[in-house]
């Protein structure tokens, strides 16, 4: 097996081809996220006519103004209940079926919600756009616990920040791909936008053909199915070493500490000290993405871009794509080295700032017009900040911050908030931004701020850090007992990091 290996200590950052297959199989479910996220937006006009010719067709006359507004809104919002139940949903399926075959099963629901979407047009039915984007969004929201969870057992320990970072990149590159294929001379038509929304059903195919060649998590195999031979013969594969004896041992003492608490409900969560503080953390990131406003900026772009004076908004959509997409890169080599912690917080506070700019070049754009360069400027940086910290973090540190035991309700919970403030922030944008104009963002910085000070103030930093010694930290605090040597004490302060 041919290796990469980086670093000084090769047991902890080997890096094999076959992990590289098994992690970019999984991150399909991450791209399949992301299109479905990006897709809706350039079609819309297309699909607001289709409505129309439907109610034609069948009632003779075309719908009110009203109506279509209010399908066409359902349409959009459906995709984030889909996401709250199917986030909901992972902690279950994982306990019942395990993480390679849970994302194996969720590709049926994208072939479903594909074909629904993809022959709306040849049925005449705009009620299979709905349900197919319902049943998508159960699926994305399956996607994004799966993927991290995959992602974040599989990975060398020196290496689950960039590792679970690759969700992201996923996410983003299927945004990005979307815009693209969503352009009116590509897959963005009258004849065309069909198509442009059951393709989902190719990366699906393509996983389900690529999954049965990738393991199952080793740690699952060892800690959850008590099979020490078929977890340590995955993990050989994945090292590209019969030395795994390192991994082992310490999945091992892991398994010994969760025996006597297999299965952890999402109630238990909350009623459990050790598991509170830890949960607390998880949802306030998942807000802290939500919150600050990224999604604002997605879906709502163009009309941004417009108000900024650009003549050809979707390119500068395109464009944030595509800086959105760079820096996510950018985390990605940088997440092992500064830290989550670190990079969460100069995220934020990036994002605090650039969303002052926006708010003051727009805000004076009728007094001075070159402000607009300013403007776009301030929602590139704006994108930029989120990807070098918000974007990524959230989405892979909850499997940091719980052991294998709990680690399932606890994605099921954090992702099931992060869908449900994005749901918010997209049914509540339009209206806000009615009420405040150019000043909307202010909203967000005061949020971001918010989040500045409880990032600083409660999270730990889980670099280089095993599963089973950062659960000890948490763990530890509640009893006050004394720490482990180099373990974080929370509250932590910067300068308490283990380095
Ligand atoms: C994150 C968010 C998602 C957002 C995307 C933008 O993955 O969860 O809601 O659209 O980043 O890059």
């Amino acid at each position: 097996m041919e290796k990469i290996q980086s670093g000084s200590d090769p047991r902890k950052k080997q890096v094999t081809c076959y992990l590289l297959f098994c992690v970019s199989t999984a991150v399909i479910g991450s791209l399949q996220f992301g299109y479905n996220t990006g897709v809706i937006n350039a079609p819309e006009e297309k699909l607001k006519t289709f409505f129309q010719n439907v109610s034609l067709e069948r009632y003779g006359e075309p719908m009110k103004e009203g109506t279509v507004l209010i399908l066409w809104s359902f349409a959009v919002a459906i995709f984030s209940v889909g996401g709250m139940i199917g986030s909901f949903c992972v902690g279950a399926l994982v306990n019942m079926f395990g993480r390679r075959k849970s994302m194996l099963l969720a590709n049926i629901l994208a072939l479903v919600g594909a074909v629904l979407m993809g022959f709306s047009k040849l049925c005449h039915s705009f009620e299979m756009v709905i349900c197919g984007r319902l049943v998508i969004g159960l699926f994305c929201g399956l996607c994004t616990g799966l993927t991290p969870m995959y992602l974040g057992e599989l990975s060398p320990t020196a290496l689950r920040g960039a590792f679970g970072t690759l969700h992201q990149l996923g996410v983003v590159v299927g945004i990005l791909v979307a815009q693209i294929f969503g352009l009116e001379s590509l897959l963005g038509s009258d004849e065309l936008w069909p198509i442009l929304l059951g393709l989902t059903a190719l990366p699906a195919v393509m996983q389900s053909i690529l999954l049965p060649f990738c393991p199952e998590s080793p740690r699952y195999l060892l800690i959850n199915l008590n099979l020490e031979k078929e977890a340590r013969q995955a993990l050989v594969r994945l090292r590209g070493s019969e030395d795994v004896n390192a991994d082992i041992d310490e999945m091992k003492a892991e398994g010994v500490k969760m025996a006597s608490e297999k299965k952890v409900t999402i109630l238990e969560l909350f009623r459990s000290p050790a598991y509170r503080q830890p949960i607390i953390i998880a949802i306030v990131l998942q807000l802290s993405q939500q919150f600050s406003g990224i999604n604002a900026v997605f879906y709502y772009s163009t009309g941004i871009f417009k108000t900024a004076g650009v003549s050809q908004p979707i390119y500068a959509t395109i464009g944030a794509g595509a800086v959105n997409t760079v820096f996510t890169v950018v985390s990605l080599f940088l997440v092992d080295k500064a830290g989550r912690r670190t990079l969460h917080l100069i995220g934020l506070s990036g994002m605090a700032v650039s969303a002052v700019i926006m708010t003051v070049s727009l805000a004076l754009i009728k007094v001075e017009s070159s402000l607009s360069y300013l403007a776009i400027a301030g929602v590139f940086a704006f994108v930029a900040s989120f990807e070098m910290g918000p974007g990524p973090i959230p989405w892979f540190i909850v499997a940091e911050l719980f052991a294998q035991g709990p680690r399932p309700a606890a994605i099921a919970v954090a992702g099931c908030s992060n869908w449900t403030a994005n749901f918010l922030v997209g049914l509540g944008f339009p209206k806000l931004e009615e009420l405040c104009g150019p000043y909307v963002f202010i909203i967000f910085v005061v949020l971001l701020i918010v989040f500045v000070i409880f990032t600083y103030f409660r999270v730990p930093e889980t670099k280089g850090r095993t599963f089973d010694d950062i659960a000890c930290g948490f763990a530890a605090t509640v009893s006050g007992q004394s720490q482990p040597e180099g373990v974080v004490t929370i509250p932590v302060s910067p300068t308490t990091e283990k380095v």
